[in-house]
């Protein structure tokens, strides 16, 4: 058996190899295989699946059982690194800056530790190893490629470092954590003519203006207080010159909704409001409404197992219950619309943390282990039913 320092020391070369060639969405090659050798030097069986995935299997030696997966995401993105660290990434533009390297190495820790307790559960742990988690989309990939099949997944638990919790603690979260992302694009058609004359046309932007207004009071006016909701208008494009009537505007936005209700009522309202608004003008829309990801809501006995663990392993005051959801997204909600789970943050606070996506980043490393160990920890106390461990 591995010991811990061991163990760490192999996590900070695993992250910092990883965190030096960084690779976008979907274009994971080098990072698959990486993770694939990796895996295979410690005996762990791999495959790769959707392009640039990887599922990594360790069977327990005391008999059949249940599965669980322990899944990481792999994909960086395109910011350029100011770290000035000795492993900054060494392509130009494109950077861990949400810490991906770390889920990454943290869930091969936990595959190592496992892999050597194998003789000590029985069961399976599954390795899901994700590309794309950035722009969405890795992990409906990665269920349609068959992540949580053969052998069938019975529970999955998601690890992602934070730089707001300290080195070493756990944040959970119960029920919903992270929003559902959906994306739309309006276009308002007036019609044009010359400036000086507006009675004879449409002008699109002055109908797009009550319309950006009008959307505002969806969340203000429509949606009771306490359920939370975003409606953002990210762009707004329109008009050819200072003396010509705009003949068509296009916007494009977010929303993010907590639950599949209050998600559909938004759609409802919105496409209401552009009806009533382009009719009294005499313009005409075109709506289109996309569900980009589900929101991710924890399930409470999966929940429970990963909060007993880190009281037991990290200590209680490690264990931070984190009281409020995030509006962001997170496809490892996509995981959970089909099997039960968990998403959990492990604080790898720096001394002085940056926000994820920042061109400073970092993370504090000598937690890696201690993350690794709890997921292992995580994943036996499932497998043997759900006890704590003492
Ligand atoms: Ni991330």
């Amino acid at each position: 058996m591995k010991n811990t320092d061991a163990l760490q020391k192999q996590l900070v070369k695993i992250r910092r190899h990883i965190h030096q060639y960084p690779e976008l969405g979907n274009q994971e090659y080098k990072t698959s295989a990486f993770i694939t050798s990796v895996l295979r030097s410690e005996g762990i069986a791999t495959k790769t699946i959707a392009g640039t995935g990887v599922i990594g299997l360790i069977q327990g030696k005391k008999g059949s059982g249940k599965t669980i997966a322990l899944r990481a995401d792999m994909d960086a993105l395109p910011i350029h690194e100011q770290t000035k660290k000795s492993f900054s990434s060494r392509r130009p533009g494109i950077m861990h800056a949400c810490g991906h390297d770390a889920n990454t190495a943290i869930v091969i820790g936990a595959g190592i530790d496992l892999f050597q307790r194998r003789a000590e559960f029985s069961g399976t742990v599954k390795l899901v190893f994700q590309p794309n988690e950035e722009s969405a989309g890795g992990a409906k990939k990665m269920i349609a490629a068959g992540a949580l099949i053969r052998p069938a997944v019975d529970a999955i638990v998601g690890v992602h470092v934070s730089p707001w919790l300290k080195a070493g603690t756990l944040g959970i979260k119960y029920d919903e954590m992270m929003a559902a992302v959906d994306r739309f694009t309006i276009e308002i058609r007036g019609e044009g003519g010359h400036g000086a004359y507006p009675h004879l046309s449409v002008d699109a932007i002055v109908v797009a203006t009550q319309v950006v207004a009008a959307i505002q009071t969806i969340v203000s006016r429509q949606i009771s207080p306490v359920d939370p909701v975003v409606v953002s208008i990210g762009t707004i494009t329109g008009g050819e010159r200072y003396n010509i009537i705009c003949s068509q505007v296009r916007m494009e936005g977010t929303v993010r909704t907590l639950n599949d209700v209050v998600r559909r009522r938004v759609k409802t309202l919105m496409e209401r409001e552009l009806k009533h608004i382009t009719a009294a003008y005499g313009a005409r829309y075109v709506l289109k409404y996309e569900n980009l990801g589900n929101a991710l809501k924890n399930s409470r006995p999966i929940l429970e197992i990963c909060k007993l663990a880190g009281e037991s392993f990290l200590g209680v005051p490690q264990v931070k219950v984190l009281d409020k959801p995030s509006m962001g997204g997170e496809d490892f909600a996509e995981y959970l619309q089909k099997v039960p789970g968990c998403f959990i943050y492990f604080g790898t606070a720096p001394r002085k943390a940056y926000p994820w996506h920042h061109a400073c980043f970092d993370i504090e490393e000598r937690a890696l282990s201690r993350g690794s160990l709890l997921l292992s920890r995580i994943a036996q106390d499932y497998l043997s039913g759900g006890a704590p461990r003492e």
